[in-house]
């Protein structure tokens, strides 16, 4: 029997919700925001390729600092592997030229491509830093 596979063209783009907090307020709201713009690369008409691509190169900058300043602060031991994964999202995310040339293809190829990292960045690699900060401030067990 022939196997479905799975059409990146019919991805239900996942919404934010409150499992996937991080456990600060305005990283949680970037967060919602980056899976908006994941809806809006989902429909986007090649002609506006290059402006999509770019704001969300710009946003992801902008929250890739702030998450570090916030690891930094928590004393996260894992913010230089942390950072190395953002940096390489980056370096993907450029890419992606979005120019003139952005045919389906291409914008078929980013969405994937944004939807795999999006989701398993969120749920799995910044779970680390929240994890990290609730241990700390749990109190130790049997006081
Ligand atoms: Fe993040
Ligand atoms: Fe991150």
């Amino acid at each position: 029997m022939k196997q479905d596979k799975i059409s990146p063209e019919r991805l239900e783009w996942p919404t934010w919700k409150e499992a996937y907090s991080v456990g600060v307020e305005r990283l949680d709201s970037q967060h919602q925001y980056m899976f908006e713009l994941g809806k809006k690369i989902s429909e986007l008409r090649p002609e506006h390729a290059k402006e999509i691509v770019q704001s969300l190169y710009d946003y992801l900058v902008e929250h890739c600092a702030a998450e570090e300043s916030h690891m930094a602060d928590i004393g996260f031991p894992g913010l230089d592997v942390h950072r190395e994964k953002h940096v390489d999202i980056l370096t993907q995310l450029s890419a992606f030229s979005g120019g003139d040339g952005a045919g389906p293809r291409e914008i078929l190829k980013l969405k994937t491509f944004y939807y795999t990292w999006l989701v398993n960045h969120v749920l799995n690699v910044d779970r680390q830093y929240f994890e990290f900060a609730q241990n700390q401030t749990r109190p130790p067990q049997g006081v």
